[in-house]
């Protein structure tokens, strides 16, 4: 029997279509219904990102055509490279992007939970802000467990911007609960503009801050983002001189 038939009705549960074709012993049949398999199989691949990047919830998409990374500093030995093969991802560890405004911080968040949804993981992305409103209002309502459990399927979880807004003690707590699920069960990618030792600032309370920022860090990648704000220097190349 044909070796790449056969993978073609594994990979798409045919249970018998390659046992009749090998009967009818003809190469022109067999051209055929692999061609036919093959974009059957493209088909259902393109269906499924479409479905997994909506369900990401991303505030627009990036890829990373163009992005440069001479202004960020990665962990020892690792690269732009090594990060996009996504092993960190199958090993559930995290991802800390840190450092100053617009350096690319969250293009980089988005374009590896892009890339996360082509292999089939699924990603949600919540601005940090945004996350704890829904946490509230879950609260709220009674229905937070269901909410949390929908995020523990989740093979990566993106929360941007942790920094800018701080949260109140309710929020604080929910969030930190969010991250405790997570830990060592799904990989978080957080970015931030604020140093951990600057935390307390966000989460109010230093035991919290510390507890939240010990399970984030264990098994975590953390990059530097250096350099000027690229929101900045594309405004600047705008004017005209
Ligand atoms: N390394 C890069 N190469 C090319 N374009 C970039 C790069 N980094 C950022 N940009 C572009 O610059 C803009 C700002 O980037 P981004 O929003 O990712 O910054 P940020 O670090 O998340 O900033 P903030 O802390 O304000 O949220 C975006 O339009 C982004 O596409
Ligand atoms: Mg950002």
């Amino acid at each position: 029997m044909a070796v790449e038939l056969t993978n073609l009705c594994r990979q798409l549960r045919l249970a018998h279509i390659a046992e009749y074709v090998s009967a009818q012993q003809s190469e022109q049949l067999l051209q055929l219904v692999q061609e036919l398999l093959v974009a059957e199989l493209d088909g259902r691949r393109r269906a499924k990102l479409g479905k997994l990047v909506q369900q990401a919830g991303f505030p627009h998409l990036k890829t990373f055509e163009g992005y440069v990374t001479d202004h960020i500093v990665f962990p020892q030995g690792g690269s732009l490279d090594t990060l996009r093969q996504l092993e960190w991802l199958e090993r559930k560890e995290n991802l800390l992007l840190m450092g100053a405004v617009g350096t690319g911080k969250t293009h980089m968040a988005i374009a590896l939970g892009v890339e996360a949804c082509r292999r089939g993981k699924a990603v949600q992305f919540y601005r940090s802000s945004d996350l704890v409103a829904v946490l509230q209002e879950k609260f709220a309502s009674g229905t937070l467990s269901k909410f949390r459990e929908k995020l523990r399927k989740m093979d990566l979880l993106i929360l941007d911007e942790v920094g800018y807004v701080p949260f109140s003690q309710t929020g604080s707590e929910l969030l930190f609960n969010v991250i405790a699920d997570c830990y060592e069960r799904q990989s978080v990618i957080v970015t931030s503009n604020l140093e951990f030792g600057q935390w307390t600032s966000i989460f109010g309370d230093t035991k919290l801050t510390s507890a939240l920022v010990d399970r984030l860090v264990h098994h975590a990648h953390i990059l530097s983002f250096t350099g000027d704000s690229f929101r900045l220097k594309q405004a600047m190349e705008r004017i005209p001189g």
